[in-house]
């Protein structure tokens, strides 16, 4: 009977955890994302949405509950029948005389004896089907085999001249489909390399390819030589510090998000406010009512998106790496904060390799080379005046920084 009963409330079980995942996710979504729901008026919706899961969980959950509930009476109803078999089979052998009354009264003592334990066993099956179905979607999580460590199988560059060299670089997102076909650059020491190009040209993606959050499907990026699929990945990053496109700060203080770039286990008070000011991030800070102390909450509304995006600067500042990657860190924050962040980073980037990608070419113009890129290539290098001499993609794009909107659409 168990064996019966068990796997299907098992299934049941699983089904339930299921539904319960997708509820909760749809109902942190929701509280998330509550502005958005309330400016396109989807309230109702979204409690439809939010009832009609419920309602299923309420389901599967009432039909696991329903058939762990059965198990019990049904062990019992075993048990009973047993105890009717032995008072009929014993009932007409003491009539017939070939059975004691105290046999029969012993053999009612076994059948209990021989239940108990099936009982508990029962009621153990109960526990073991909710642990599997939850499991399950544990080692679902846990199973999943982490990025392999693969080698290039490429002989380091000795005294190679650059920091960082894309060779024939290869790659896309899909299985098929590529990205970039055959990307080259070469890095020197201590270059500030600027990226600019349309949105989705695939600035970001050098970026993460850079720091191995993606490896290459052709060609090879080398650090100082060496492919950087034969350097260990906390190795390779441990070189980098970036500021990325979306902001993340966590549930902390100012100070400990700050603290947070730091590799020293104990960064020098004087370092972390050094860092601070250079970002401009000291400035705000000292017109908050609790200063450095700020607890920034989860989703970080309490401060301004400009004021996120100063805070992860001073984070790389202080992280004071060998490469600093700053993809459109300054994008929220006001033309006149953002040329007081790109003087200080002057300082900061002198004699560092950095790569700058941005939207606004007014920031980029003293790179030491500015690429260009579309669809995935590079399609321009040089430095500012180089490019603007082209007349080519660049020139086209910084001059429209600078028109009307309507000059800008009758080239269109
Ligand atoms: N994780 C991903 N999975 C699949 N495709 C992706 C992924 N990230 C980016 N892409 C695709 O790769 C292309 C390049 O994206 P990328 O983020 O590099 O653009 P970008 O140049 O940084 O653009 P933006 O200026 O908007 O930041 C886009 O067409 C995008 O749709
Ligand atoms: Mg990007």
């Amino acid at each position: 009977m168990i064996g019966y009963v068990a796997p299907k409330s098992q299934k049941q079980f699983a089904r339930q955890q299921k539904r319960l995942g997708t509820l909760n996710d749809q109902v942190e979504e929701t509280y998330s994302g509550h502005t958005i729901v309330k400016t396109y008026n989807r309230e109702e919706a979204e409690i439809e949405k939010f009832v009609e899961q419920s309602a299923k969980l309420n389901e599967s959950s009432w039909k696991a509950q329903f058939l762990t509930g059965i198990m019990m009476p049904l062990v019992s109803f075993a048990r009973d029948l047993g105890y009717f078999g032995v008072a009929i089979v014993g009932g007409i052998g003491v009539a017939n005389g070939t059975v004691s009354l105290g046999n029969v009264q012993a053999f009612i003592q076994y059948v209990n004896q021989f239940s108990q334990p099936v009982r508990q066993l029962a009621n153990l099956a109960n526990t073991i089907q909710v642990t599997i179905a939850s499991c399950e979607r544990v080692f679902e999580v846990l199973d999943e085999e982490p990025m392999k460590e693969t080698e290039s199988g490429l002989a380091p560059k000795e005294n190679t001249d650059y920091k960082i060299e894309f060779e024939n670089v290869e790659f896309g997102y899909g299985e098929d489909e590529l990205l970039m076909t055959d990307f080259n650059l070469t890095v020197k020491e201590g270059e500030m390399i600027a990226v600019v190009g349309p949105t989705g040209a695939g600035k970001s993606t050098l970026i993460n390819l850079l720091e191995r959050f993606y490896d290459v499907k052709g060609g090879s990026i080398r650090y100082e030589g060496i492919d950087t699929r034969d350097i260990e990945r906390d190795k390779l990053r441990s070189k980098f510090s970036m500021v990325l496109q979306d902001t993340w700060l966590f549930n902390g203080t100012i100070w400990e998000n700050l603290k947070y770039g730091s590799h020293e286990e104990n960064p020098s008070e004087e370092d972390i406010l050094e860092a601070a000011e250079a970002a401009h991030v000291d400035d705000f800070v000292r017109r908050l009512p609790d200063g450095y102390d700020t607890v920034l909450n989860e989703e970080g509304t309490n401060i301004s998106q400009g004021q996120r995006q100063l805070i992860t600067i001073a984070r790389a500042f202080l992280a004071d790496p060998e490469v600093l990657i700053l993809d459109e860190a300054t994008s929220s924050v006001d033309t006149r904060t953002e040329i007081l962040i790109q003087r200080a980073m002057g300082k900061l980037l002198e004699n560092r390799t950095s790569f700058v990608v941005a939207h606004r070419l007014s920031t980029i113009r003293d790179a030491d080379k500015i690429i260009v890129m579309n669809h995935g290539d590079v399609i321009e290098t040089g430095n500012h005046e180089e490019l603007m001499e082209q007349e080519g993609f660049y020139a086209d794009l910084y001059n429209a920084q600078f028109q009307s909107t309507d000059e800008q659409l009758q080239g269109v």
